[in-house]
């Protein structure tokens, strides 16, 4: 493994060039940009090509065994570059580095770094004793506190959007997660680190921020003299000069309050969409998920939502194949989602996990059957998308606009309620607000013209 050497006032060679690989999910996006500011802070630059890199990092998703089988196969293909680099550094982490832990550095002999999602505080001293060249390491504490990224200069240079955490973890123990287990339980930070890294994002040039954590309703920070919960955040972000639009994901269905709901109503740029996984149709199905909601439950938030907010955009996850579950239960799902109509749903085919309850039950899917009901709920849910998209055509939209899509001429962006929309225009619109009328809708995307 070759020396990280010490150069000038840097902790680390400037002449690193490191590669990051992020699968999974927003919160792991976020951690990788975590890495990148601190390993551009200490002199490394990025590059395109791992085979042009010093140090790879490979950010990795365990939430069901596709993510996971991605990872080996790249950490597989990484290792062949190894072999004619020995000098190369390749770490591992994320969600799985957390879960395998040891494991991995047997499995994948040219692995050297092992780093769970609770230890990236931690970076510095780890660089530092791979710096020392003493040996490998794996670390996978989970009861450290999310450190504070330390601002780097222009490296949010052409994004519009980012993302901000505000707690990690989840103690809610659903019967298939895995989350618990490899981002340990609930912490949320603190009011002011939130509030100051926000700042510096808006002075980077982002508009628009979303606020992340698995479980955000469940936000609290005890300070001496104050306590504050989700509601209270949203309000003091919203404040804040320059940000154009607020947004949060994920919420639990169960800890949804009413004054969150109203939050919608009051705060002006708190975007009208909300993400709100209903995971099943069926009672009993959500009973064995342990989720501490019915479907009952579940439609009456969803109608108090849109008496509220008639214009609020829902969204969801859900899974089919959980174990026992019935063609009358996925009917039930089929039926949940015929009446809610979401305006997108992410919908998966139950994955075993193991050391978590669901893995230990009786009656497993055959992978046909999981299958075959994941297209029917897909092929349902792209007509309900569909649908809703075409019912925007001749509507005027707010778009923030992000940057030049894909055809030369075109900028791209997104409405409150997170729909794409391209449209003609020059460059001049991009960071800003701009009124659209959708002039042809399709299945992931809608175009538009600017209103002048
Ligand atoms: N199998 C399939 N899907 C899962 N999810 C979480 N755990 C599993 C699993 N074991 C899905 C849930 C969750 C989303 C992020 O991933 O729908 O909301
Ligand atoms: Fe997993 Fe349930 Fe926590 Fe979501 S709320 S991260 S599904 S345990």
């Amino acid at each position: 493994m070759k020396k990280i050497s010490t150069l000038g006032t840097s902790n680390f060679s400037h002449f690193r060039h490191f590669y990051i690989k992020t699968m999974g999910c927003q919160m792991n996006d976020y951690d990788s940009d975590y890495l990148a500011q601190f390993l551009v802070n200490n002199g490394f630059s990025p590059v395109n090509t791992p085979e042009n890199a010093d140090l790879i990092l490979i950010n990795t998703c365990a939430v069901r065994a596709k993510p996971e089988q991605k990872a080996y196969s790249f950490l597989g293909r990484m290792s062949s570059i190894k072999k004619g680099n020995p000098d190369l550094t390749i770490g591992m982490v994320g969600c799985l580095a957390q879960l395998k832990g040891p494991e991995l550095l047997k499995r994948f002999p040219q692995l050297d770094l092992v780093i769970g999602p609770r230890e990236l505080g931690r970076f510095k001293k780890i660089l530092e004793k791979i710096d020392r060249n003493s040996g490998k390491i794996v670390a996978t504490r989970l009861d450290l506190a999310p450190p504070q990224p330390v601002p780097c200069k222009g490296y949010f240079h052409k994004r519009i959007t980012n993302h901000v955490s505000i707690m990690e973890g989840c103690n809610n123990f659903c019967s298939y997660c895995i989350v618990p287990y490899v981002r340990g339980r609930e912490i949320s930070r603190s009011p002011d680190e939130i509030v100051a890294e926000a700042k510096n994002l808006l002075s980077e040039g982002i508009r628009e921020i979303t606020l992340l954590g698995q479980n955000v309703n469940s936000y609290l920070w005890e300070g001496k003299k104050s306590k504050w919960g989700f509601p209270a955040l949203l309000n003091e972000l919203s404040r804040l000069n320059g940000l154009l639009r607020l947004r949060f994901t994920t919420s639990h269905p169960k800890d949804l309050s009413d004054d969150l709901i109203h939050s919608f109503c009051h705060i002006k740029n708190l975007c009208h969409h909300i993400h709100l996984p209903f995971q099943a149709g069926s009672n009993r199905i959500l009973k064995l998920m342990k989720r501490g909601y019915t479907r009952e439950n579940y439609l009456e938030l969803i109608d108090k939502l849109r008496k509220m907010i008639p214009d609020i955009a829902i969204t969801s996850d859900v899974m089919v194949g959980f174990p026992g579950e019935s063609d009358e239960d996925f009917e039930l799902t089929m039926d949940l989602v015929r009446r809610v109509e979401f305006d997108s749903l992410f919908s998966f085919k139950y994955s075993d996990r193991k050391g978590t309850v669901a893995e230990k039950m009786d009656g497993k899917i055959d992978k046909t059957v999981k299958s075959s009901r994941l297209n029917i709920l897909q092929d349902l849910q792209k007509k309900i998308t569909l649908k809703k998209n075409k019912a925007l055509e001749g509507i005027q939209l707010e778009v923030l606009v992000e940057g030049p899509s894909k055809r030369v001429g075109q900028l791209t962006g997104r409405t409150a309620s997170h729909k794409v929309v391209n449209f003609n225009s020059n460059n001049s619109r991009i960071g800003r607000l701009c009124t659209v009328t959708i002039k042809h809708s399709f299945l992931n995307s809608l175009r538009g013209e600017v209103v002048e």
